[in-house]
């Protein structure tokens, strides 16, 4: 019998669930708080079909990112209007409400954090308590760790990444047309800002991935004849030491450009102007 079968014969035997002294429950409970608030709020603010982007300004909000939706074409916010399509418009006005105008880039973002090594240690231990945490027994009797589907599927994360380094590219765009001014020339506000810090944040945590680090530096026996490729694995260690950190430092700067384009947007605070 295989020993990811026989749990019961590979474990120490301790009448208690754990030995541990700690608060060993911090970790996964505050992990489900903040995981299931940002769903929530992401998910109403994909479906929520306006308040996404800004014309004065080209203010795009990155949940909105390529914005697809014929309503994209022509935006009009404060007797301002512009074109928030870059990329086309394939959806329909009347899908709005019931198809994210994302609806090309959400579905990829969205399993490339599900399949990421961070956010699997995450959930594992605060949804399915798999194990809650180390050293702590979990209550599922059989083990089958990632061999079998739906679980086989987090070894498709490699090709996630590269959706996610495509779509950071678009992000990269709808930062760059951010440096827009009223006039219609070059501009800085607090917007530029807050989607410049929120697209930089997002190459530090899709760079960081650890198929990224494989990508760049993996299936070589010898360093010393790839330079190149050892100076870049050399560059993506040092992020990837910081993974963990990226992934939830990302998901308060998505919140936070969002929910800046959605007040901006929605006429309730104005962009703080620093050029222009
Ligand atoms: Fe987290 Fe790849 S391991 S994004």
């Amino acid at each position: 019998m295989s020993t990811l079968e026989a749990p019961d014969r590979t474990r120490a035997r301790i009448g208690k669930r754990t030995l541990r002294k700690d608060d060993w429950r911090v970790y996964p409970l505050t992990t489900l708080v903040i995981f299931t608030a940002w769903v929530v709020y992401a998910t109403i603010r994909a479906f929520w079909g306006a308040a996404f982007y800004v014309p004065e300004f080209h203010y795009l909000t990155p949940f909105y990112s390529p914005c697809l939706n014929e309503i994209c074409d022509s935006v009009t916010v404060n007797h301002h209007t512009g074109s928030a399509a870059e990329f086309g418009t394939f959806l329909p006005a009347g899908t709005r409400g019931w198809i994210p105008f994302a609806a090309i880039s959400l579905p990829f973002l969205l399993l490339f954090r599900l399949t990421c090594y961070y956010y699997r240690k995450a959930y594992y231990r605060s949804y399915w308590a798999s194990p809650p945490a180390c050293a702590v027994a979990e209550p599922h009797k059989k083990y089958t760790g990632e061999t079998r589907f739906p679980l086989l599927g987090q070894n498709l994360h490699r090709y996630f990444w590269l959706a996610a380094v495509a779509i950071s590219l678009v992000n990269t765009w709808d930062a760059v047309r951010a440096f827009h001014g009223s006039d219609g020339g070059f501009g800085i506000g607090l917007g530029t800002l807050i989607l410049v810090a929120n697209v930089v944040l997002l190459w530090a945590y899709t760079l960081s991935c650890h198929s990224c680090r494989h990508i760049v530096g993996g299936r070589l026996k010898h360093f010393s004849k790839h330079p190149v490729r050892y100076r870049l694995w050399e560059w993506v260690s040092k992020l990837n030491a910081r993974h963990g950190q990226f992934a939830l430092i990302t998901l308060g700067s998505l919140v936070a450009a969002d929910l800046y384009v959605a007040l901006v947007a929605s006429g309730t605070i104005s962009d703080l102007r620093l050029f222009n």
